[in-house]
């Protein structure tokens, strides 16, 4: 009997304890988190997504993306993410104020996709796409300049094409991009085009060009992407999510946002394959992941900074 009062005490203490440590103090220390803003109370991050973004977050979950990729980039000196180009600094508990649930993902059979939105060609480019898809499907000519500028920027040259070059597991899909997509399609003179419009600039031929591939990680891309993962990386062991598409008849104008499929993909006269509005916000979520956005807690590991001097750059 006379035990029984220390035995317990001694039960509830190691509870309070780990209770304490588990829950009491994480949560004061990064329970009130709020968005950081300059001095001004401009620049805030993070902001509340999209309405059509915080869909495709459910999509997302729905569809069990999470159990092969992460969002989280771990910080140097723990994980080679950065030297993957995963992001450029490590994620914080801020980057995911806003985030309900949060999805950090524990398994890497894809890439992380923490900033797989900050990977998109670029605003302008993204902002018109639809449109470029549009004059592609129709066989329009109609604005030459920003229909023709998409294709040629993804061979070659400088400014959109190099952050498509980044990523590792994109490496692949960049050296594979004139390679037309189905193994069983027989056109091997198409690169050979797609590389000559791209030189000369023509842009009629480049929209209509059957391999006018859409820039890496914009829009059009992930949707092909999802609809046929090895369309795009040969070697994907991606699911394909067809299943968030549409195959129907066309109907008097082709829709804007039909796919631009390749090799035995392609939609027979007269279809046309379409995302579906859950495809649509999905791919809206994906653009809005971005956590390059510098945060006062991570300066330090920030590969932002000048390298250490110690370090010798190779
Ligand atoms: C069975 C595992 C698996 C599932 C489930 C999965 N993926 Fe993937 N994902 C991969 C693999 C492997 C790759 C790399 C090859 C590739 O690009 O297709 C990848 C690549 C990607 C990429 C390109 C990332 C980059 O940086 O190049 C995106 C975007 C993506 N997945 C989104 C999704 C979304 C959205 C879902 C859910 C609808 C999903 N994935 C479900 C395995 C998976």
């Amino acid at each position: 009997m006379k035990g029984v009062v220390p035995l317990f005490v001694g039960i509830f203490g190691t509870f309070a304890f780990s209770w304490a440590g588990l829950a009491l103090i994480p949560s004061m220390q990064i329970g009130h988190l709020q968005p950081q803003m300059d001095e001004e109370g401009n620049d805030v991050y993070p902001a509340p997504q999209s309405g059509l973004a915080e869909r495709g977050r459910r999509v997302y979950t729905a569809n069990g993306c999470v159990y092969c990729h992460t969002q989280q980039v771990r910080p140097d000196y723990a994980a080679s993410d950065i030297k993957r180009k995963w992001g450029q600094r490590r994620s914080a508990p801020r980057d995911y104020l806003f985030d309900r649930p949060v999805l950090l993902g524990r398994m890497r059979t894809g890439p992380d996709l923490a900033n797989v939105g900050k990977r998109a060609p670029s605003d302008d480019v993204n902002a018109p796409a639809p449109d470029s898809t549009t004059a592609a499907t129709v066989g329009a000519s109609p604005p030459p300049p920003g229909a023709a500028a998409p294709p040629p920027a993804q061979t070659p040259p400088g400014t959109p094409g190099s952050p498509s070059a980044e990523p590792d597991p994109a490496a692949g899909a960049t050296a594979e991009a004139g390679v037309p997509p189905g193994p069983g399609g027989a056109p091997s003179p198409a690169p050979a085009v797609a590389a000559q419009t791209a030189e000369t600039g023509a842009g009629p031929t480049a929209t209509t060009s059957p391999d006018n591939e859409p820039l890496e990680y914009s829009a059009a891309w992930h949707h092909r992407h999802l609809y046929d993962p090895r369309s795009v990386n040969p070697w994907s062991t991606m699911p394909s999510f067809r299943f968030l598409y549409e195959k129907r008849r066309i109907t008097g104008e082709a829709a804007a946002d039909a796919l631009k499929l390749g090799g035995p993909d392609v939609a027979p006269d007269g279809w046309e394959v379409v995302p579906t509005y859950d495809a649509r916000a999905l791919v809206a979520y994906l653009m809005s992941l971005d956590q390059s956005h510098e945060l006062k807690e991570v300066r330090g590991a920030s590969p932002a900074s000048p390298p250490a001097p110690g370090k010798a750059v190779k």
